[in-house]
């Protein structure tokens, strides 16, 4: 696994193939740096939408696009990043305070995440205004 070196949290993962095809593997621990509580994915989203707008308490995720490509725009309030997942070995690593926004899906996106808390509401904030109030110095 290569740690890409403009975005840290942007990772590269190993590749497997051969003439069959390809395979890519994800291990909790190995690759994703935290136990992999719940799973979900983003399908079928049209390409004008922008979605996510919140930030965490305590979850932490892992984006992979294991088709087709989307966009993702990172503020942990001291840096603003636009990230673009069109591979399937790319992972991105969100932390708790990285508000996410998820935007330019193509028609056969499908945006896999795993998660390192199973779902609760109260784990979302999802006002700008208190994610500053939280996160920001
Ligand atoms: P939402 O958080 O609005 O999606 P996004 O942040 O990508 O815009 O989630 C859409 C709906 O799905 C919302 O009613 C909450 C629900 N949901 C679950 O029940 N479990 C989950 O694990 C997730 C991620 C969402």
């Amino acid at each position: 696994m290569k740690k890409m070196t403009d975005i840290s949290k942007l990772l590269e993962i190993n590749q497997l193939g051969d003439e069959r095809g390809l395979l890519t593997v994800i291990e909790e621990k190995t690759t994703i740096p935290f136990e992999i509580k719940r799973i979900f994915y983003i399908h079928g989203t049209m390409p004008n939408v922008r979605r996510g707008f919140h930030a965490h308490y305590k979850t932490r995720q892992a984006l992979i696009c294991v088709s087709g490509s989307c966009k993702v725009y990172l503020d942990n309030t001291k840096r603003k990043t636009d990230v673009v997942l069109d591979s399937p070995i790319k992972i991105l690593i969100l932390e708790p305070n990285d508000w996410h926004e998820m935007y330019d899906f193509s028609p056969n996106c499908v945006l896999l995440v795993l998660a390192s808390h199973l779902y609760d509401a109260e784990d979302y904030i999802r006002d700008y205004e208190k994610f500053i109030e939280v996160y920001g110095s």
